[in-house]
């Protein structure tokens, strides 16, 4: 019987290429792109300008169940996909800084966090028509996401594509640097006890090492309209 994809989850560990898949995919369907990874970043900033750190976990849960955070159409052109506003303030550029980058998988490892995010997230997804892209979106936001993705690739591929992306944002970083923090964080990301990065048992698994960004949405578009058919 014909169907409509109207959830749409994708999930994977840091720098596979979610975010540039999820938010053409976004465009190519006219669904909302949704990307869950600024919230707990966007909290870990609040986290470390307002008390000087992330590891009172009292304190950060208080924190995140306060702020404000909002996701809107782009208000500049400047390579941005959507603002992102703390309170009042733009933040969109500061919250992919290293510092950042460093201390959110601990932020996000906090139950009282990631419940704060979870409650916001499904009200948007509930409503359809969205493509939302995290760690836990198949197994614990939208479980019953019609179409679920893991975008995988090696953490050298990663990481190098991560230096790429903040060498031409002009930021000075070391590639060894990078791939350390990324190495790290898939570690804290998947054994942490609530809500663990892995991957949903009906997910499609995709290893783009040496697929292009054009290649991995045609595979997602592809499952999507046999699925519809
Ligand atoms: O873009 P990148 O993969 O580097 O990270 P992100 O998607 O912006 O997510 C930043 C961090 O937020 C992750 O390393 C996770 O610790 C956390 N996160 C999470 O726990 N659950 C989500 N649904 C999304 C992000
Ligand atoms: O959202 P996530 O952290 O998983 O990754 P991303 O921000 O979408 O992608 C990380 C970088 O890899 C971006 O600069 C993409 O343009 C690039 N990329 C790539 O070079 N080849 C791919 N097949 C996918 C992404």
């Amino acid at each position: 019987m014909p169907m409509t994809v109207s959830t749409i989850a994708i999930d994977g560990p840091a720098a596979s290429g979610k975010s540039t898949a999820a938010e053409t995919l976004a465009r190519r369907l006219g669904y909302l792109y949704f990307d869950t990874g600024v919230m707990y970043r966007a909290v870990t900033l609040a986290a470390l300008r307002r008390l000087g750190g992330v590891e009172s976990e009292e304190d950060v849960v208080q924190l995140a169940s306060s702020v404000v955070i909002d996701v809107r159409p782009p208000s500049i052109d400047d390579g941005r996909a959507y603002d992102v506003v703390l309170d009042s303030d733009d933040v969109t550029w500061q919250i992919r800084a290293e510092d950042v980058n460093r201390s959110v998988s601990v932020v996000s490892a906090y139950p009282g966090v990631r419940e704060s995010m979870t409650r916001q997230q499904r009200r948007i997804g509930e409503r359809g028509h969205v493509v939302m892209v995290g760690r836990d979106i198949g197994t614990v936001v939208m479980p019953d996401a019609e179409a679920k993705f893991y975008i995988d690739a090696s953490a050298e591929v990663r990481a190098q594509r991560r230096y790429d992306e903040m060498i031409a944002r002009g930021d000075e970083v070391k590639y060894l640097d990078i791939l350390i923090s990324i190495i790290n964080r898939d570690q804290i990301d998947s054994t942490r006890e609530v809500a663990p990065l892995c991957m949903a048992e009906d997910a499609i698994h995709i290893m783009t090492d040496t697929m292009t960004r054009e290649e991995v949405v045609d595979v997602m578009l592809t499952y999507i309209t046999e699925k519809e058919a």
